[in-house]
């Protein structure tokens, strides 16, 4: 009785001094550690496990990321050419788009371009800058392709507006920049068209997971409300 009695004071004092050690910052024993502590890589780093080396991988071929449009038009003098005849604004010509095409003009383009498109910016006035063409230039005789193509690429002095726009951003601006060339030339304005073109299927629009949806309670989902970055 009293050996029972000293052991069970003796194997308590052992499991005091087991879990006082403790510290509770710590983590505590993990059972099969795998899953906790996960191998993280860095995205440009070196890693054997992958085919090149590299973690960093190019998109798998003739694939193009959702919310993203390839652009056909090279940069190049045929590029340029090609685009300038061919390519047209997919936007409707509307009040909405004219407006986002204002602003995004005024915070991009205005201060070479001018606020009318007379080429009289203020980096212009302050002759920052050199060459900046009036949108009624003859000899340039710009059209909603060649504006688009000059935005994506740049030309010369004037740099891209890719990364800084939207394809749908890029033509809005462009609309704004054909309606301020037709001002110049003291042109009618152009009627206002109702529809509003959709040009890429947002995520939003996608409903990209309905059929998932589908699978597991057969309702679609509505509220796939992510971003699009393009
Ligand atoms: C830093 C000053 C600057 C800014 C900002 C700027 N441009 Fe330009 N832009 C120029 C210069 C300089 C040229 C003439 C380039 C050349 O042909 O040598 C030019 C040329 C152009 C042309 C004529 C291209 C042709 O067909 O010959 C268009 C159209 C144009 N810009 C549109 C825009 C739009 C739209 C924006 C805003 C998104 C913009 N630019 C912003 C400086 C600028």
């Amino acid at each position: 009785m009293r050996s029972l009695f000293h052991k069970t004071i003796g194997f308590c004092l052992l499991g005091f001094a087991v879990v006082s050690c403790h510290d509770k910052e710590d983590p505590n024993y993990l059972y099969m550690p795998d899953m906790y502590e996960s191998e993280a890589y860095e995205a440009y780093g070196n890693y054997d496990i992958f085919q090149n080396g590299q973690e960093a991988k190019l998109p798998v071929e003739g694939t193009i990321p959702r919310g993203w449009m390839p652009y056909e038009y090279q940069n190049n003098p045929k590029g340029f050419a090609d685009a300038k005849a061919n390519l047209t604004n997919p936007l409707a010509y509307s009040s909405e788009n004219l407006a986002e095409g204002k602003a995004l003009y005024t915070i991009y383009c205005a201060v070479c371009h001018g606020d009318k498109g007379d080429g009289k910016g203020i980096l212009v006035e302050r002759e920052k800058i050199l060459g900046v063409p009036s949108y009624d230039d003859a000899g340039r005789a710009i059209t909603e392709g060649s504006v688009y193509h000059v935005m994506y690429y740049g030309i010369n002095n004037m740099g891209s507006y890719a990364s800084q726009t939207s394809i749908e951003e890029r033509w809005q601006i462009d609309h704004y920049v054909m309606s301020l060339k037709d001002k110049l030339e003291g042109k009618p304005e152009r009627e206002f068209e109702e529809a509003q073109t959709s040009l890429l299927p947002s995520r939003a629009d996608a409903n990209l997971y309905d059929d998932a949806d589908d699978v597991i309670d057969g309702s679609k989902n509505q509220n796939n409300q992510t971003e699009t970055q393009e």
